[in-house]
């Protein structure tokens, strides 16, 4: 093999090098989670009309039957009072809970819900609204979209 060969063979396995970090660099992203929360987390009027991200919340809440264990109005049921649990737990003891949940005590894990996966901050927006008694009853209607700008 002469010089010349060798050296873009060189130039090659650098330039590959340099595209594998490109493709990796969004999966290690991955690792980025549960995603940042907005601000102001919530927007509601009149205790029941919420902003289309919390409305989005509620939606997941119902869909994965949360409500099953921890009450129709987040009160507690088989599990705690969510009301009160968001009082004290992070957002981030929030979010590992519900990917890993507590198998031995009953909570179930939805690591493998996509749903709930994505939508973890807008889940916890809701229930925080509902827990700061800022929402004022489970069920919430989406504002008119002039007022949730
Ligand atoms: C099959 C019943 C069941 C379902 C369904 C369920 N949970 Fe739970 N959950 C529990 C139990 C029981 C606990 C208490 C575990 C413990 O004692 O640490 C719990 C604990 C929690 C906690 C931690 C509370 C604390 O004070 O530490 C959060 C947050 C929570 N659940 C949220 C949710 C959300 C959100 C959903 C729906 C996506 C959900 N759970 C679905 C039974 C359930």
């Amino acid at each position: 093999m002469n010089m010349d060969m060798m050296k873009k063979l060189l130039a090659l396995a650098v330039f590959a090098m340099a595209g594998g970090m490109v493709i990796i660099s969004p999966l290690a992203g991955a690792a980025d989670w549960p995603p940042p929360l907005k601000e102001p987390l919530y927007k509601v009027v009149d205790g029941v009309q919420v902003d289309p991200d919390t409305m989005q919340g509620f939606r997941v809440w119902r869909q994965a039957a949360c409500d099953r264990c921890h009450g129709p109005e987040q009160q507690g049921l088989v599990g705690p009072s969510l009301l009160e649990s968001l009082k004290t737990l992070t957002y981030q003891e929030f979010a590992v809970t519900i990917r890993d949940g507590r198998l031995e005590k009953g909570m179930q894990s939805f690591g493998t819900s996509e749903q709930v996966m994505n939508n973890i901050a807008k889940l916890y927006a809701y229930l925080k609204g509902r827990s700061d008694g800022a929402i004022k009853r489970a069920k919430v209607q989406e504002l008119e979209s002039a007022e949730s700008k």
